[in-house]
């Protein structure tokens, strides 16, 4: 395991300046001068690595990168990367970590990184017994789809099973589906999968008589999900006028919401996935398919629904879980290709993906418990409004410490509107202290 020099946990952190805030995270991620250039931007992804990631290539895009602090990962000190456009994101969960710690942090685990591939079968003459020679065929099937990747074998991965559907009712009558089951340890998988599936189509239609047509993954990743729960002590959810038990209470009725209205589980998952795909997008992973596999296992039941749990233990502290699909690599893809997302694995000292995924899906429940928690106190507004005013400042055309000192006028005025902001600028330029 990379060694990192201390813990998650950097207070005043937020008020170090930028080049402060580096050497930090560099201390102790035990990161080189050469990935703080890379976190810079300084040498990050070229124009020539992004022409051939993929076509038609004009440009760069960035995103800010900020550090999710005090988070605690089954008993191991993590900083988090985060790759997010929206403010309060970080600081939520920085500061939801830092109640969870207390409760002895976030206990996380997985089951085996399998994904599945489907491969549909059209005019199969007789179904019944096609599922049944396709399952006698199971050995050589599997086999067959063994070879595809010789080195995944060798790390422990390769095929797992081999289901056999029938789709009864389809708006072109009944068909096959099968399902293969692979092992792909570290990596996202979609490769090696889709390669397997591709591999074993002609055996069978061999075996099937019918006609094989999409030869993909599902993103509805259900055999491969990670695992998130925390404890929160009654005395650290009091703050200001409300008490522990306020808060936690407010927070299981938001959860009873969601769990009850698709309409607000929508938004309440919105607010876990923030968390989740700032962590997915900073390590060069496929958030549209962390995002498709969310979605569709809120809704495996037949009901959209609430993709956490909260509630309370025999003792009142609040508790809360997180289970969701967890399709995400350390290897191959763009988390090779991108040198952020290499730092930003550095900084974690993840080793497998399901570390990864486990830290991620942390992330999840602390984002979820902060938006659950200013939205069941104080609204999500004031904390969010003095965030956003610094992008409506920079968008004025603010610079330097006049974002700050604008942000904080535009705030105190409650309107936090561009063309208030041009006009605060206006006024102090003239009168000689807006620069
Ligand atoms: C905003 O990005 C996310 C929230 O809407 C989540 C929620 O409502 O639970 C605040």
């Amino acid at each position: 395991m990379t060694k990192h020099s201390s813990g998650s946990r950097i207070p005043g952190f937020y008020n170090l300046n930028l080049e402060e805030r580096l050497v930090e995270i560099a201390r102790r991620g035990d990161l080189s001068a050469c990935d703080i250039a890379i976190l810079k931007g300084d040498t990050s992804l070229t124009l020539d690595q992004a022409d051939h990631m993929i076509e038609n290539v004009v440009g760069l895009f960035s995103l800010p990168l900020g550090i999710a602090l005090n988070f605690v990962v089954n008993s191991r000190e993590v900083l988090v990367p985060m790759a997010v456009e929206e403010p309060s994101v970080v600081a939520g969960a920085s500061f939801m970590a830092k109640l969870v710690r207390a409760g002895g942090g976030f206990i996380a685990d997985s089951t085996a990184p399998e994904m599945i591939a489907q491969i549909q079968v059209l005019d199969v003459p007789d179904l019944d017994s096609a599922c049944k020679k396709v399952l006698e065929g199971k050995d050589r099937l599997l086999s067959e789809s063994a070879q595809v990747d010789p080195l995944l074998i060798k790390l422990g991965g390769g095929p797992r099973d081999l289901e056999v559907r029938i789709i009864q009712d389809s708006p072109i009558g009944p068909f096959l589906v099968l399902h293969l089951i692979y092992d792909v340890r570290d990596a996202m998988g979609a490769n090696a999968i889709n390669t397997a599936a591709e591999r074993i189509a002609p055996t069978i239609e061999e075996l099937t008589g019918g006609r094989t047509l999409l030869r993909i993954l599902s993103n509805l990743a259900d055999r491969r999900l990670a695992r998130a729960r925390c404890t929160i002590p009654l005395s650290k959810l009091a703050f200001g006028d409300y008490s522990g038990a306020e808060v936690r209470d407010g927070i299981i009725a938001a959860w009873a919401f969601a769990i009850s209205d698709p309409y607000r589980a929508a938004t309440h998952n919105k607010g876990i996935m923030n968390g989740v795909d700032a962590v997915v997008i900073a390590t060069g992973n496929d958030w549209r398919a962390i995002e498709a596999g969310a979605h569709a296992y809120a809704a495996r039941n037949g009901t959209y629904t609430s993709l956490s749990s909260w509630g309370c233990d025999e003792s009142g502290n609040l508790i809360g879980s997180l289970e969701m699909p967890m399709a995400v690599g350390i290897v191959g893809g763009a988390t090779k290709v991108h040198p952020t997302a290499g730092v930003a694995l550095k900084l974690m000292g993840v080793e497998t993906a399901s570390q990864l995924g486990e830290i991620i899906v942390s992330v999840g429940l602390a984002q979820n418990l902060a938006a659950l928690r200013a939205l069941t106190t104080e609204g999500i507004q004031r904390g969010h409004m003095n965030l956003h005013a610094r992008q409506v400042a920079i968008a004025a055309g603010a610079e330097g410490d006049i974002i700050e000192r604008l942000a904080e006028q535009l705030a105190a005025e409650n309107s936090v509107r561009v063309d208030r902001a041009e006009e605060i600028l206006k006024e102090w330029r003239n009168n000689g202290t807006g620069d």
